[in-house]
């Protein structure tokens, strides 16, 4: 395995699931609070990160001095690089010339790592490669012991290589795909230099989940998961199913703002298909009466997350002998848990999942899913069985349309809102178009709008159709849906829903909107 050194790059993530990507599991560290880490897990190479600091001031961050003696290859990513330098005797000085986006290197010699990758070469013979830069420090002095691999015309020192001891820096960034080479240097890094194998993928991450949830919940233990028909948990029951079987109990909270048919289909695809216990508890009646008279955003939010927590502790009762409760958290919120811990700068999202459940449970945590990125939740879902329609799904709040109705929620509301926003999905479908938004929905809005149909006037309510682009839901841009699609969709929704007589299509992007209108 591959341990990563964070320095607060925004990049981090990246390099991390390229690595996992090229089939070597990696995970990613503090620089701070990695020492006891990496003696236990004795990895068979170290990647420090690009950073937002700069390696001239005192008192900014230092690799521990231990990763330069363990015997194994390091590999400094720009401001990786930078302390790499200096750490090893080198000098690294602010640079006037600050190197932001693409650049072309010059490869020089013939140092394991870039040798022979180049996108082009120049008349004398040089490899040159276009890549991304982001820095404002470069490398002056080289550390006793390295030669220059890498130049631009304004980092003389864009790369660094002391092959005897297997030290890499690279000044630009391999991890984006801007860098057109970046995974064949990465690759180069892991296989030929640190003797990596390609044993990372779908099966051997299902085989190694499955006899790690055995090992820790035993012959008979017995374990509850919340399942919401999201990715993530339904990626756990797959699971666990196949690791305990029947000693997995689900327990699905139907709170009634749920989307057209999804609770069916939750059931069909788990119990029915897959022989999954599931307990349905049909509480669509109590969010209601709890969300009664409520209009505020936030509260909404809080009725509904408390209240699945009861339900969940009712149903959880009922259960004999439960001593483990499976979560599926994902490798992102861990990191992002981890930052938010040590106060680090670059926490970028705040979590705002329901269904944190109180301590007082005193169950012990199974969380298969803990090391796993997103893509690869998905890939071992679809490898678990699951549809892919399921796998591939846009996210959905916690909270439901119980977030997509303005203001109070009402069950004529809700139940007008589930067949709109059936219909945009079903188009999206049909139109190849669902793949190619990150998220789509429809709002519904509490006002009402004048229409006619026929000869006869109608007064009825709002439908909004949002559909966004996005990478990291952090920004989002409004998708640029074809009008001949919005027409066609906003036809029939108008002709097909009962109590809808106009649909709008928001053309907000985030910032300032944000993806959700509540
Ligand atoms: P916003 O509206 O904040 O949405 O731009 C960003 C992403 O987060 C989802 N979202 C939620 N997810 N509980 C959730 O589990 C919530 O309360 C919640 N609010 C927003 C939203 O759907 C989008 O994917």
């Amino acid at each position: 395995r591959i341990m990563i050194l964070d320095f607060g790059s925004q990049y981090t993530q990246l390099i991390a699931r390229r690595v996992r990507e090229a089939g070597v599991y990696c995970e990613i560290w503090p620089y701070d609070n990695c020492e006891e880490a990496i003696k236990e897990q004795n990895p068979a190479g170290v990647i420090l990160s690009g950073g937002p600091e700069s390696v001239t001031a005192d008192d900014t961050p230092r690799a521990p001095d231990m990763v330069f003696k363990l015997g194994v290859p390091v590999l400094g990513i720009c401001y990786g690089m930078q302390t790499m330098a200096a750490q090893l005797g080198g000098k690294v000085a602010s640079s006037a010339a600050h190197e932001y986006g693409y650049a072309q290197v010059r490869a020089r010699g013939h140092s394991k790592l870039l040798r022979d990758i180049e996108d082009h070469t120049t008349p004398e013979g040089y490899g040159l490669l276009d890549v991304w830069m982001s820095h404002g420090d470069r490398v002056e002095v080289l550390p006793e012991g390295f030669t220059v691999i890498a130049e631009t015309d304004n980092a003389p020192l864009a790369g660094m290589a002391d092959e005897a001891r297997g030290f890499y820096g690279i000044q630009f960034h391999p991890e984006v795909t801007h860098t057109r080479q970046g995974g064949r240097i990465l690759e180069r890094f892991l296989f030929e230099i640190c003797g990596c194998e390609a044993l990372w993928n779908p099966a051997s991450i299902i085989d190694d989940s499955i006899a790690h949830v055995r090992d820790m919940v035993g012959d008979d233990g017995k374990v509850l998961l919340g399942l919401s028909g999201g990715v993530d948990s339904s990626v756990v029951a797959a699971m666990l199913h196949k690791a305990i079987g029947d000693r997995l109990t689900c327990i699905f909270v139907d709170n009634g703002l749920l989307r057209l048919h999804e609770g069916d289909q939750v059931m069909a695809t788990f119990a029915q298909h897959m022989g999954v216990k599931v307990i349905r508890v049909d509480a669509e009646q109590r969010f209601l009466d709890a969300l009664a008279g409520e209009d505020d955003p936030e509260k909404k939010r809080k009725i509904i997350g408390n209240l699945f927590i009861d339900i969940f502790e009712e149903e959880a009762a009922k259960i004999e002998g439960v001593e483990f409760l499976a979560q599926g958290t994902i490798y992102p919120d861990v990191i992002e848990s981890a930052g938010a811990k040590s106060g680090k700068a670059h926490v970028i999202k705040s979590h705002h999942n329901v269904g944190g459940l109180p301590d007082y449970m005193k169950l012990q945590l199974v969380e298969p899913l803990r090391e796993l990125f997103k893509d690869e939740v998905r890939k071992i879902g679809v490898e678990l069985g699951l549809p892919s329609e399921m796998v591939y799904r846009h996210p959905f709040p916690g909270p439901g349309l119980g977030v997509r109705i303005l203001g109070e929620v009402k069950k004529p509301y809700a139940d007008i809102l589930r067949q709109a926003d059936h219909i945009f999905i079903q188009e999206l479908r049909n139109h190849d178009l669902y793949d190619q938004v990150s998220q789509a929905f429809a709002v519904f809005l509490p006002v009402k709008s004048v229409g006619v149909v026929g000869d006869a006037r109608r007064y009825e309510y709002v439908v909004s159709l949002r559909a966004v682009e996005t990478v990291d839901f952090m920004t989002a841009r409004f998708a640029h849906l074809p009008f001949e699609f919005l027409e066609l969709v906003s036809r029939r929704i108008i002709n097909e829903v009962t109590g809808i007589s106009r649909v709008a299509y928001d053309i907000s992007s985030k910032p300032p909107a944000t993806i959700e209108w509540e």
